[in-house]
């Protein structure tokens, strides 16, 4: 007897297998039993019909309880009327292990409750649909990097910099001297990319963000390369290409978690069509004040209202071009002929998900960034190795980093990022 995973039931139609499983849910009549069962792998339906097995099978899956685990035997058959598409007729029945009370039943449950229980939560069709994208955003990063020769370097996670502002920060005690959980990858990233000309890394990065807000974590994974000899608008260019090409792995790939998420494919698919448009920070402000956010003066950061509108007037993904410098973070080029912005961009998703990109080609010249850093309240003495590179052949660069957990929100078409991630991290909560 063959021991299967149920994703791969379609290779088995007719056969009959022994699949390790989960009784996810159960509903049975005198008759016949539907267990649903689920592997890690998908969700599928095992029938027992109680004149075709002993007694003794027919009266242990009709007593079954949520989330026993269990193998079952049975034939693969062909399911039209599922999702997924094929089932098991059992035959037979083991118990592996028990399960007494599991607390998510079928019924609603509220959200603080479900976080409470998130590493039961996780084994819902939606969890395992959201972690399938995460999964497959994932896989098509490393794909299109690799392919493209850039480099992984990982930065570390314990820094003594603060690039994004000193605001947003974990600090902890490395050995009597003062260390933060990093914030970005990129300043290493920027010395490995002299040194290795195009780069990514792709890990956790931690902001202790006062906010409670449904696009906030204060762990993600940024994904952030570092390009050598890379303008802004090649950069931008690169930035679009991921974008759309992770898309086209999850329509390519994720068919059936996208059915499980609701997810139509069809505005996925229009996410693809490049280029995205640009406009600049001026223009946005202008486009806001037109259409009736008075409350907006150049300068101002956008609020999550200012870029869903912004990002629904376009119907894609579209970039937003030159920040004022005032809230911009030091490293930032300056404009080559205003003095009052830099050379950022961020990208905004459509359908209200906000900001998934942050963006730059990065300012050269050591006067100029030591300035910088002075003017920002840094210590110098820490930015020393940074400020070296100016030294040796310093030469343009650009780079960026995606938030994966907005992007996995965002194309799973889910409410919260607190859900794209497995064990999500916010404000007060880091149970489980
Ligand atoms: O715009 P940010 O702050 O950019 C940087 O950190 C740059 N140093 C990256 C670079 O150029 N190498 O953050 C980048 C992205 C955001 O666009 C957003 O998608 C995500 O990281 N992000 C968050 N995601 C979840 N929760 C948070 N608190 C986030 N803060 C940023
Ligand atoms: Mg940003």
């Amino acid at each position: 007897m063959k021991t299967i995973q149920i994703i791969d039931s379609k290779n088995h139609v007719g056969e009959t297998v022994t699949i390790g499983a989960w009784v996810a849910n159960k509903r049975s009549s005198g008759k016949i039993a539907f267990l649903q069962l689920r592997d890690g792998t998908a969700y599928f339906q095992g029938v027992v019909v109680k004149s075709e097995v002993p007694e003794e099978v027919f009266a242990l899956a009709k007593n079954l309880n949520q989330e026993t685990s269990v193998y079952v035997t049975g034939e693969i058959r062909e399911d039209a009327r599922s999702k997924f598409g094929y089932e098991i007729g059992i035959s037979n029945i083991e118990v592996i292990g028990e399960s007494h009370d599991y607390p998510i039943t079928p019924k609603e449950h509220g959200t603080d409750f479900l976080m409470d229980h998130r590493h039961l939560w996780l084994r819902s069709t939606k969890q395992h649909a959201i972690m399938q994208v995460r999964n497959e955003l994932i896989r098509a990063t490393y794909e299109f990097f690799n392919d493209r020769g850039f480099i992984k370097i990982d930065p570390p996670i314990l820094t003594g910099s603060a690039p994004e502002g000193t605001t947003e920060l974990f600090a902890t005690d490395y050995f009597g001297e003062q260390a933060y959980l990093s914030q970005t990858g990129q300043l290493y990233l920027e010395a490995a990319a002299m040194a290795f000309g195009k780069v990514f890394s792709f890990g956790p990065t931690f902001r202790a963000e006062k906010s409670k807000t449904r696009r906030h974590l204060t762990e993600f994974w940024m994904m952030e390369p570092e390009m050598a000899f890379v303008h802004q608008e090649e950069s931008l260019e690169i930035q679009e290409q991921y974008v759309a090409f992770m898309i086209e792995k999850v329509l390519e790939n994720c068919d059936y978690a996208l059915s499980v998420l609701d997810r139509d494919r069809d505005t996925l698919k229009k996410y693809t069509e490049l280029p995205y448009p640009r406009i600049s920070y001026d223009e946005a402000v202008e486009l806001l004040q037109q259409n009736g956010f008075d409350d907006v003066k150049w300068g101002d950061d956008f609020g999550s209202p200012h870029e869903t509108f912004i990002a629904n007037h376009f119907d894609k993904p579209v970039f937003i071009l030159n920040y004022p410098k005032s809230m911009s973070p030091f490293y930032m080029k300056p404009h080559p002929t205003r003095d009052d912005v830099v050379i950022r961009a961020d990208l905004i998703a459509p359908e209200g998900y906000g900001e998934i990109i942050g963006g730059s080609e990065r300012a050269i010249g050591y006067d100029y960034l030591l300035e910088q850093i002075e003017k920002d309240g840094l210590d110098r003495a820490d930015y020393e190795w940074y400020l070296d590179l100016q030294k040796y052949g310093a030469v343009p660069h650009s780079g960026f980093g995606l938030g994966l957990e907005r992007t996995v929100t965002w194309v799973c078409g889910i409410e919260h990022v607190r859900e794209a991630s497995p064990f999500p991290r916010l404000l007060h909560r880091i149970y489980p």
